[in-house]
């Protein structure tokens, strides 16, 4: 059965409006001082991989343009390293408590509702930016090729993507099929999408392998791609704010983890630029 793109992209906005992503990062009342810093603590404790790869300083005065913001903890960085930012967030509820977070910490930022598919209708015509960054994000909407050639849009020959999509030669999908597959091997496909979230049920999760990532990308020089990203941690003790990883990445040393992040990550980490034109093009 072929489901419009108009029903899909809404079972997206759905998905993430009834539970924006990390909004159980800190037990806190949600919306307070509090809770958005709980919320920051968790995230780059378990992730912390993303504020080198945000590079949340180098922006200081420099265009940057966030799609899909979650609820805002990259962009609160990128705000206060003094970044010019734009936001676009497909989900309402997610941007709502973005822009609250902004507000507690007297912050300032852009903000749009929108789908990132069609980005550059929802910016002002003639606006470029000098980084475009999305995190964990694309993979989650119908059309991601339709995210990139909209961003590329908005670049100028100097401009940087920096994009995270996940790895489709990953542990985490070998885990998802191990825990949930084998019961059913013809359900595959639709596993990684229901599982690959801290809720069941994503409509949509597509993985890459660094091909795909490529293909993802292309019209863009890629400068670098790279896996990053294991969760080494026991679930129901997470889900009560205790980490006590599980017994077999507890007996793994440091650097043999490591090395088995950055083989088989979740998260495949792009760094790209718009490739001149042929010329005449
Ligand atoms: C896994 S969360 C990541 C959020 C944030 N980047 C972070 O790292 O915490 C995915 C986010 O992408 C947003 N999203 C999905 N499809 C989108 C689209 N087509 N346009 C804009 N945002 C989208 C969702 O609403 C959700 O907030």
């Amino acid at each position: 059965m072929v489901i419009p793109a108009a029903a899909e992209i809404r079972a997206v906005e759905d998905y993430w409006n009834q539970r924006p992503c990390n909004i159980r990062h800190s037990p806190k009342a949600v919306g307070t001082r509090e809770y958005f810093d709980e919320v920051e603590w968790r995230k780059y404790f378990v992730e912390p991989h993303i504020p080198a790869f945000a590079q949340f300083e180098r922006w200081r005065g420099k265009r940057v343009l966030e799609i899909g913001c979650g609820i805002g903890t990259d962009s609160i960085n990128f705000a206060r390293s003094g970044a010019d930012l734009t936001i676009v967030e497909l989900s309402e509820n997610s941007l709502e408590l973005t822009k609250q977070r902004f507000d507690v910490f007297g912050q300032d930022a852009r903000f749009i509702h929108g789908n990132a598919e069609e980005v550059d209708r929802l910016i002002p015509e003639g606006e470029k930016f000098d980084l475009i960054y999305s995190f964990g994000v694309i993979h989650h909407t119908p059309d991601p090729r339709r995210v990139v050639e909209a961003a590329r849009r908005l670049m100028e020959p100097h401009s940087e993507l920096r994009l995270m999509v996940y790895n489709r030669w990953s542990w985490k999908v070998l885990w998802i099929y191990l825990a949930y597959g084998l019961s059913n091997l013809s359900r595959l496909r639709g596993l990684v999408a229901r599982y690959s979230e801290a809720q069941t049920g994503c409509p949509i999760t597509y993985v890459y392998s660094d091909a795909d990532a490529r293909q993802l990308v292309a019209g863009f020089d890629v400068l670098g791609m790279w896996n990053d990203h294991i969760f080494p941690y026991e679930i129901e003790p997470y889900k009560r704010y205790e980490y006590r990883k599980t017994w077999y990445f507890r007996a793994l040393p440091d650097r043999v983890f490591q090395w088995l992040s950055h083989a088989a990550g979740w998260h495949k980490m792009i760094v790209a630029r718009p490739a001149p034109s042929p010329a005449g093009v």
